[in-house]
């Protein structure tokens, strides 16, 4: 009898998780064969799967990374899971202003073509400074993409209809933007909240701002997935994660369907400027669909990177 209900509680227990982690798939099979896709931080996790299925269509792929080592070796792994040799690697740290604009400097020279950017590179919560002193996570989660992005613009309205893909996250509804303190660095995880919520005002903003222009834009929050992002913490804390995310947390390759769906699927440009979850749009808690607060951040991002 005991044997029984400790079968039958673990078969439900299992059930449950199941049904917890289930996950919608992409199921648009478009290619993308002769456009080109840029993903940051495409060496791990969600972005290298990401780049793995852009890569499988057809495209021409490039990983923007920081550790070059890790990049050749992502490369290396796409190309041969993908039977596509058209995928590269660059250098980029979004830690850092002067990287970014050579990167950009590089891409804008090499490359022709830029049909599908996605902004993917992020830092978990983690008490820390970019080199330019701005707090780690808005630092690269935001302000780094925000630089990105904007340097880009020129070959996105060039090889229109384009896309740009911002991963966010659902923890977003945590914070508010403080503008007195948009460097706010005092709770890790709630600069990583800000700097996720900036990350969709940021895609409003862009959305808004090029209406008509062919380009239309999407934040995705990928669900909480097996990566590698614990990689930042202390050996305990990532022994306990790893059974926590077994438990609850899904595979990269589940994670990575909403923007591979955002990539590629037809009916998305209907939602330019919409919030992804599961393959669909989803709705915002209304402070975080402030059309004015979205603009205010555009502007001082603009100051914060003296892109003006
Ligand atoms: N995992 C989740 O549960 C979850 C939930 C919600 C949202 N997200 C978002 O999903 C995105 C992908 O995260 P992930 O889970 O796949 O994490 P991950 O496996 O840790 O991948 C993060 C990537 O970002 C890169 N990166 C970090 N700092 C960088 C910098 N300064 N310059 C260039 N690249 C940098 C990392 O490079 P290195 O390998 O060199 O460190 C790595 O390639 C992030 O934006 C994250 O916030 C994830």
């Amino acid at each position: 009898m005991y044997l029984l209900c400790t079968i039958a509680a673990s078969l439900i227990s299992f059930l449950f998780l199941k049904w917890l982690k289930r996950r919608r798939f992409c199921m648009d099979v478009k290619r993308l064969d002769g456009k080109t896709v840029l993903i940051t931080g495409g060496n791990s996790g969600i972005g290298k799967e990401t780049a793995t299925a852009m890569a499988i269509r057809g495209a021409r792929v490039i990983i923007a990374c920081r550790d070059m080592e890790k990049a050749e070796k992502a490369v290396r792994e796409i190309k041969a899971t993908s039977h596509n040799l058209n995928v590269l690697h660059m250098h980029l740290d979004l830690a850092n202003m002067r990287s970014i604009r050579d990167f950009c400097k590089t891409f804008l020279q090499r490359e022709k073509r830029l049909d599908i950017l996605i902004n993917n590179a992020g830092m978990p919560s983690v008490l820390d400074w970019t080199d330019d002193s701005f707090s780690m996570c808005f630092g690269v989660n935001h302000l780094g993409h925000f630089l990105l992005t904007n340097l880009l613009l020129g070959r996105l309205k060039e090889c229109a209809p384009s896309r740009v893909i911002t991963l966010t996250c659902s923890a977003y509804k945590y914070q508010k933007l403080d503008f007195q303190d948009l460097n706010y660095n005092l709770f890790p995880f709630f600069t990583y909240c800000r700097s996720k919520l900036a990350n969709i005002y940021f895609t409003q903003e862009l959305a808004r701002m090029m209406e008509g222009k062919g380009v239309t834009a999407y934040s995705v929050h990928p669900g909480y997935v097996q990566s590698n992002w614990t990689c930042h913490y202390s050996i305990l804390f990532r022994i306990v994660m790893q059974v926590i995310m077994f438990m609850f947390f899904v595979s990269c390759e589940a994670g990575a369907q909403t923007v591979i769906h955002c990539a590629v699927a037809d009916e998305v440009t209907a939602h330019s400027g919409g919030y992804f979850v599961d393959c669909r749009c989803a709705s915002l808690r209304p402070f975080a669909k402030d059309a004015g607060v979205a603009r205010k951040l555009w502007e001082a991002s603009e100051r914060m990177v003296k892109l003006a």
